[in-house]
């Protein structure tokens, strides 16, 4: 009698088990969405989930058997603490397959340890500073890091004959990273730094340190700005303290001219070099079977930027796991397969890094011009990844003499 009851409860369970599943197999594959849907970097949310439907749209709304469901949840605004409460419920309440987002640096620096311990794959699709990678072991990144820009522009600022910079970044990880590897390069270049100036993360009067940047008489200011209303209001300032009049230039990493806002910027935007992975101008069969589908699925949105490719991106990255593990994620299995994916991106050919879950990724020199009657960030050299090696390759020969000395 007793033996039979424990047979018969193994087999139950084993049924269970098997039900349970095909139940899965046949149910839907949750993804929870963290990030500003409303405050001042409201836009951030929007442009991911533009980009996420966008992908949808061209491959489908169900991989391996399962429909998928995004399910959005807004920070608000920068707030660690709302990010990791939002994260948390997710997981436990939601029980999302991954978590997937993170507009800001202290969003996803928070919820690295929701990630952690419920093993859950992490998508970051834009949070930009390099330490977010040491939060978890669960955590892939399909966006940028601020570093990489950094980098490649003092390389390329100290070759095209840049001499004395005062850096102005946003006094929070990204900024301070794209301070931190600009510095590095430029002055092994053989660049000076003037002054570096670092501004609040929220509404930052940019007047006063524009006043200080102008007295210093610098060829250039190296800027980052979150993407977005700020950069806007820095090129407003900055054209106000006559700097554009004095021929000082405008360089950083391209959240500054970032595509949703750059139109809305004006003339005082032409010239400015950046360095950066998307271009709305970026000539590929990829991105334009994006931009094509993106205009269908957001007619009403602005112009699509690189948070909205990171979306895209992301959401790749997620078909692929999906594809991979038939539709039953476990958070170590979906890693090994994170580890080293490549992605035919929008932007260029992408892969994330086997060793450090991050973005290896090639960045390109870009300035803004006028193209058919708007703004662009014209791509005119590139360089091949993430290495930290000295090699630009020239895409327009005119523009490559014009600006860069090499
Ligand atoms: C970030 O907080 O990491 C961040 C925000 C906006 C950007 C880039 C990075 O444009």
């Amino acid at each position: 009698m007793r033996l039979r009851t424990v047979l018969s409860q193994a087999l139950v369970v084993s049924a269970l088990g098997f039900a349970m599943t095909s139940v899965q197999a046949e149910g839907t594959l949750k993804i929870g969405l963290v990030a500003p849907f409303s405050g001042p970097f409201a836009a951030y949310g929007t442009q991911m989930y533009d980009g996420m439907k966008t992908y949808m749209s061209l491959n489908g709304d169900e991989v391996a058997g399962k429909k998928i469901e995004i399910i959005r949840r807004d920070t608000g605004g920068s707030g660690p603490a709302s990010a990791k409460r939002l994260s948390q419920e997710l997981v436990t309440r939601d029980k999302v397959d991954f978590l997937a987002g993170y507009g800001l640096t202290p969003e996803a620096q928070a919820s690295g340890s929701v990630a952690e311990a419920s093993k859950t794959p992490m998508i970051v699709m834009n949070a930009a500073t390099t330490s977010i990678m040491d939060k978890s072991k669960y955590i892939a990144r399909v966006s940028l890091t601020t570093l990489q820009g950094g980098d490649v522009m003092g390389r390329w600022a100290a070759q095209a004959g840049i001499k004395k910079v005062v850096t102005m970044v946003a006094d929070y990880g990204p900024g301070i990273d794209a301070e931190t590897a600009f510095k590095k390069t430029f002055t092994a270049g053989g660049g000076t730094i003037l002054d570096s100036i670092r501004t609040p993360l929220n509404n930052p009067d940019f007047g006063p340190f524009m006043q200080r940047a102008h007295d210093l008489k610098p060829d250039a200011v190296f800027v980052f700005v979150p993407a977005g209303e700020q950069s806007i209001s820095f090129m407003k300032n900055f054209r106000e303290k006559g700097m554009s009049a004095a021929g000082v230039k405008v360089i950083g990493p391209g959240d500054v001219t970032d595509d949703h806002v750059l139109n809305t910027m004006g003339d005082e935007a032409l010239g400015v070099i950046t360095t950066h992975q998307y271009s709305q101008a970026h000539n590929s069969p990829e991105n334009k079977k994006f931009l094509a589908a993106y205009a269908k699925v957001n007619p009403d949105a602005g112009p699509a930027n690189f948070m909205t490719v990171s979306g895209y991106d992301g959401m790749d990255a997620i078909y692929q796991v999906a594809k991979k593990l038939n539709g039953v994620i476990d958070g170590d299995k979906a890693m090994t397969v994170l580890r080293g994916m490549h992605i035919d991106s929008p932007r260029g050919p992408i892969t994330i890094d086997a060793k450090t879950r991050d973005i290896d990724q090639r960045e390109y020199i870009r300035v803004v011009e006028r193209v058919d009657g708007v703004l662009r960030n014209v791509e005119f050299e590139q360089y091949p990844n993430s290495k930290g090696e000295d090699k630009f390759e020239c895409l327009i020969p005119e523009l490559c003499k014009k600006l860069s000395k090499g």
